[in-house]
């Protein structure tokens, strides 16, 4: 094993209080489309970046609403990989860690993290865009998408405005008590684990930029280079299910052996 991994594996068994932040990556293999991944069905035409934002959903509630009940169908079909699994084990065994993701699926949650903080909102949570009224969609997983659209939007059983997801929009401030909560972790954090994210989209990029400013070390976890790497004291290039059962297989092996 390259040294680093030892190293870091060692700064776990140490840390007081971790601080992860994840992105698409550590979903990627659950069969999560990661956000940057090219669009299919109905949406192929468009970039994420263009559906994901107050204009588009304005402009077509449908084709917005579809792609998101098409990504909502989509998590809700797949399992936590062991990525997710090895950091609901590690927060068991570290004196304190904090969960903070870009993503908005459940697979942490639903691989045992508790108190995930979600910085870009939930394909799990919907809300009416004009009264602001959380609305319950129907259990179960939606059909998929015929030819990639779905009807319109459902209606605000109070008021008969249009239900949107409950995801951070471009251009949109995130959550503020998630914000602030992730930026209080990392005034604490004496080890930071960046996971399965290119590190492109702000202010949740700006996070280790924070961390190493007070002098906490970053490691990096992708199998390819991000805008992160630059910040990274260490870069573990590979997937995020191979990366973290094998730093959490290292870091409860320390001290143990005779
Ligand atoms: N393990 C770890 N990382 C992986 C894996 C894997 N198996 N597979 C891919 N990756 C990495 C890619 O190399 C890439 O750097 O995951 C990253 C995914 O990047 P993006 O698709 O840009 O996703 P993300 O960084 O989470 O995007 C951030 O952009 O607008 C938004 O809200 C959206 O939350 C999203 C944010």
């Amino acid at each position: 094993l390259p040294e680093e991994w030892l190293r870091v594996a060692d700064w776990l068994h140490k840390a007081r209080h971790v601080v992860v932040v994840t992105g698409a990556g550590i979903s990627a293999e659950s069969g999560m489309p990661t956000f940057r991944d090219a669009q299919t069905g109905l949406w192929q035409r468009f970039r994420a970046e263009e559906l994901a934002t107050p204009g588009a959903f304005r402009r077509d509630p449908a084709l917005v609403w579809g792609w998101y009940e098409w990504r909502r169908m989509r998590a809700l079909q797949c399992e936590p990989n062991a990525g997710h699994l090895a950091l609901a084990e590690l927060a068991r065994r570290v004196p304190q860690l904090t969960l903070v993701t870009q993503n908005v699926d459940d697979l942490h949650e639903r691989a045992g993290s508790p108190d995930v903080i979600h910085l870009h909102g939930s394909l799990h949570a919907h809300r009416c865009l004009a009264c602001a009224r959380p609305h319950a969609m129907p259990p179960g997983v939606p059909s998929e998408p015929e030819g990639g659209r779905l009807l319109d939007p459902p209606r605000c059983a109070h008021c008969g405005g249009r239900i949107r997801p409950g995801v951070v929009w471009f251009g949109e401030s995130l959550p503020e008590q998630a914000w602030a909560q992730a930026e209080e972790a990392v005034k604490e954090a004496d080890l930071m684990l960046v996971i399965g994210t290119s590190g492109l989209v702000h202010p949740a990029a700006s996070l280790p930029e924070k961390a190493v400013r007070r002098g906490c070390p970053v490691v990096v976890v992708n199998p390819a280079e991000s805008e992160l790497d630059g910040v990274a004291e260490v870069v573990l290039r590979g997937a995020a299910g191979v990366v973290l059962p094998v730093l959490g297989a290292l870091e409860s092996g320390i001290g143990t052996s005779p």
